[in-house]
């Protein structure tokens, strides 16, 4: 344990820090609403820190009371905000004279803030980003818990993250709705939704919502097969077609759409534009009429679904276990439907991608399903 943090080693917990961090997704308010219920009810106070990391750099928090967390469990987003560009250990602090920004580690001021407010341990809930910072922070001694969020479902060690399945469900009925103009128009509908490098919610969207094409990071796609797809249905009187595709999805000969570069994030990446792409293909070989949608961020916004808030409310629940258990340097994780722990590094600077094995993609296959492949 690190001295320079208050109440660790063996002491009584008395105040706890709870961090959103990353990009939001629905969920995280259900979970602050736990963890300060909880710790209230065990006489442990609660610092709320301001935009995720951002907050801790610049020591903004706030003390937060049952009345800040009544009614949280549906409303989308963080009561605390969030920041998905603030790792401690490399923060862009300035630019340089060609405009690259410059890094400092600012770690050091962070233990310094905890201390100065006497916070005692960490719940830390974020994405990959934000729990690789949180390991860093546990590797120094301070007592920190992970909750594993992200629409994207990749975080490697738990099965599953909060915040994804609202996403499936919104990319769901927004095929369930393209569907009809496909339907009336005898076009090509392409759906382009959210997941980085991994193609989960492209998988399960699409299987859901009954997309006759899913293409996905994990399988390299060829446009030459896709135009075949609408051709052989075409040829059995089947006239409109859905594709959902993944924004990290790429064909075999290309590489992956990139919309921007912020190099001033932990992961400077923004994909985006496949789905236009893809549309535009299908048009040009088939001459077949096609429209795209970006779904965007659509996926990550409003109320989270009743399978998220109860999820949200087991894994706050767990965390909060774990801080009356002083088992520190753990992340909350789901393994085979069982609710555990695992160590907080486990899931850093990895992403967990749907396997080439994955049951899912076979029954998706079995109904017709093309994967472009
Ligand atoms: O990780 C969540 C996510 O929504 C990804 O699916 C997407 O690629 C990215 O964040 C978008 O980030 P931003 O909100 O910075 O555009």
């Amino acid at each position: 344990m690190n001295e320079q943090i208050s109440g660790s080693g063996t002491g009584n917990i008395k105040r706890v820090a709870v961090l959103t961090g990353g990009g939001d997704c629905p969920g995280l308010n259900a979970v602050i609403r736990v963890v300060v219920k909880d710790m209230l009810r065990s006489g442990i106070e609660v610092v709320g820190v301001e935009d995720g990391f951002l907050g801790l750099i610049e020591n903004r928090m706030r003390a937060l009371v049952a009345s800040d967390v009544e009614g949280l469990v549906s409303r989308g987003g963080t009561i605390l905000g969030s920041n998905n560009k603030s790792n401690p250990a490399k923060f862009a602090v300035g630019k340089d004279a060609s405009g690259k920004p410059i890094f400092a580690d600012l770690t050091q001021r962070c233990i310094d803030h905890l201390s100065q407010r006497g916070i005692d341990a960490m719940v830390v809930i974020g994405g990959d980003g934000t729990l690789t910072s949180a390991a860093a922070f546990s590797r120094l001694g301070v007592p920190v818990v992970g909750v594993p969020k992200t629409i994207d479902n990749d975080i490697e060690g738990t099965d599953l993250t909060f915040g994804f399945q609202t996403a499936v469900d919104t990319a769901t009925d927004a095929l369930d709705k393209v569907r009809t103009t496909a339907d009336s128009h005898h076009r090509a509908m392409v759906i382009e939704v959210m997941g980085r490098n991994a193609g989960w919610i492209a998988l399960h969207a699409g299987m859901a919502g009954a997309a006759d094409i899913i293409l996905i990071p994990e399988i390299p796609f060829s446009m030459a097969k896709v135009a075949e797809v609408l051709r052989s249905r075409a040829r059995d009187g089947l006239h409109s077609t859905l594709v959902c595709v993944s924004e990290g999805a790429r064909p075999v000969d290309g590489g992956q759409i990139v919309a921007k570069v912020d190099l001033t994030s932990p992961d400077p990446i923004r994909l985006g534009g496949i789905g236009k792409s893809v549309a535009e293909n299908i048009e040009e070989l088939t001459g077949i009429e096609s429209r795209y949608v970006v779904l965007g961020h659509m996926q990550r916004g409003g109320s989270p679904c009743a399978f998220d808030r109860t999820l949200c409310t087991l894994m706050g629940h767990h965390a909060t276990g774990l801080l009356h258990a002083r088992k520190f340097g753990r992340m909350v994780a789901i393994r085979n439907g069982e609710l555990t722990d695992i160590a907080l590094h486990e899931p850093a600077g990895k992403q967990r991608k749907v396997p080439l094995g994955h049951p899912m993609l076979a029954a998706a296959r079995a109904v017709g399903t093309s994967f472009g492949d």
